[in-house]
């Protein structure tokens, strides 16, 4: 197996100096690791298509004339300073799964494709998921055309610069009606498995969850002249709204919140800042505790005058009951093991933005020893990702079989 070659390849890609990786959609990284994707494809004979959102499908067979098929993958992107397994172990996984079965003789009676999704994380443009948000339809081409990155780069004029052509962003029915189950596998984000003494698990439902934009505004000024009574600081205004969303989330409601992105204006040491920008994000394994927390969170930052708005909104996800328990039976089969814990996550996925849109979707995760995830400290055992690999085979096997 080529897990081993594979993951050696793409390991340096998008390395910063830190030891995180900085894989960001449609710049000079991100097309390295496409173009890493287009060759392991093309090594595995398998034909490249490309949809409206510039996802990368490599394809065993002809989904057209012989589809739809089963699909896996995940993505390359990252986060700010993220981990090397979220999204490339299942994109290093799908490889090798088809690459074991071509191995073996298989004879797939629908085709199989591996999927590369553009832009999972949204670190640069906000919304995350968008590659399959687009393609679904939940993110509208108009603004999907109204996003920028921190540099005012709109993702239109991003794509172009990566050599796509961004002017058919929008719901692809061609590039959907080509699947008929996707199978995700994915590091876990979390310690279920590590708790349960399990390498591999099937998720079967991911939380609730959502990103929201805080503009706080104030009056720039000298930090060292002007009173404190006469100030206008929209750090205090921030403060104040970090210090409540944790307050909510212990207290009122079952929830998770974190601001883990801010922009100050002019971001001088010496100066009262005159704009905040943060970005909020919040979680729950019920919708109503999540959206309570925001509300209750927004009228109070908008008491204090700051602007609030959704930026993407997930509804509760539960994964195709029938596909899951094949995907359990086949994986655990695979694994040679009678039992396979199946888990609820709040972390978002690809696979949760097609089951949303009626695409039949199901999740494998592989153990990770911490929990650790979005650091560079994120892990997981080769031995654990090798058991990932063979259940994910077993499972094409058996999606994919006559
Ligand atoms: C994506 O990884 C997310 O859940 O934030
Ligand atoms: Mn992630
Ligand atoms: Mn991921
Ligand atoms: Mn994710």
């Amino acid at each position: 197996m080529s897990f081993e070659r594979r993951w050696a390849d793409l390991e340096p890609l998008g390395r910063a100096a830190g030891g995180g990786y900085r894989r960001y959609a449609w710049t000079s990284e991100d097309a390295v690791l496409r173009e890493w994707f287009a060759g392991e494809a093309d090594r595995l004979g398998l034909s490249l298509t490309v949809d409206r959102a510039g996802n990368q499908w490599a394809w065993w067979g002809d989904p057209d004339a012989d589809g739809p098929g089963v699909v896996t993958g995940s993505h390359l992107d990252s986060v700010p300073d993220g981990g090397a397994f979220d999204g490339p172990l299942g994109v290093v996984s799908a490889l090798t799964a088809v690459e074991a079965l071509q191995g073996e003789g298989f004879r797939p009676a629908r085709p199989l494709g591996v999927v590369n999704f553009a832009d999972e994380e949204g670190a640069r443009f906000g919304v995350a998921c968008a590659g399959s948000r687009v393609i679904t339809g939940a993110l509208t081409p108009e603004r999907a055309a109204g996003l920028t990155d921190g540099d005012g780069t709109a993702l239109g004029a991003a794509m172009r610069g990566a050599g796509l052509n961004p002017d058919h962003l929008g719901r692809d029915d061609e590039a959907l009606r080509r699947i008929s189950s996707f199978v995700e596998l994915h590091v876990e984000q979390g310690r279920a498995l590590v708790d349960d003494g399990s390498p591999v698990g099937v998720a079967t439902a991911i939380w609730p969850h959502g990103r929201w934009r805080f503009e706080f505004l104030g009056e720039a000024n000298h930090a060292g002249t002007t009173r404190l009574a006469d100030r206008k600081d929209p750090m205090i205004d921030y403060a104040n709204a970090v210090l409540a969303a944790r307050q909510l989330a212990m207290g009122t409601y079952d929830a998770v919140a974190t601001f883990g992105k801010v922009l100050v204006d002019p971001n001088g040491v010496n100066a009262i800042p005159s704009r905040v920008r943060a970005w909020l994000d919040a979680r729950a394994p019920e919708e109503v505790e999540v959206l309570g927390l925001v509300t209750d969170l927004a009228k109070a930052a908008a008491a204090a005058g700051a602007l609030v708005a959704e930026e993407s909104w997930t509804g509760a996800t539960e994964f195709d009951a029938d596909l899951s328990r094949r995907v359990a039976t086949a994986a655990a089969e695979g694994l040679g093991t009678s039992r396979m814990p199946l888990l609820g996550t709040g972390a978002g996925h690809d696979a949760g933005i097609l089951a949303a849109a009626g695409v039949p979707a199901a999740m494998l995760f592989v153990r990770n020893p911490t929990g650790v995830s979005h650091s560079p400290a994120e892990f997981a055992e080769r031995d654990d990702c090798l058991a990932g690999v063979t259940a994910l085979t077993a499972v094409l096997r058996e999606l994919a079989g006559a």
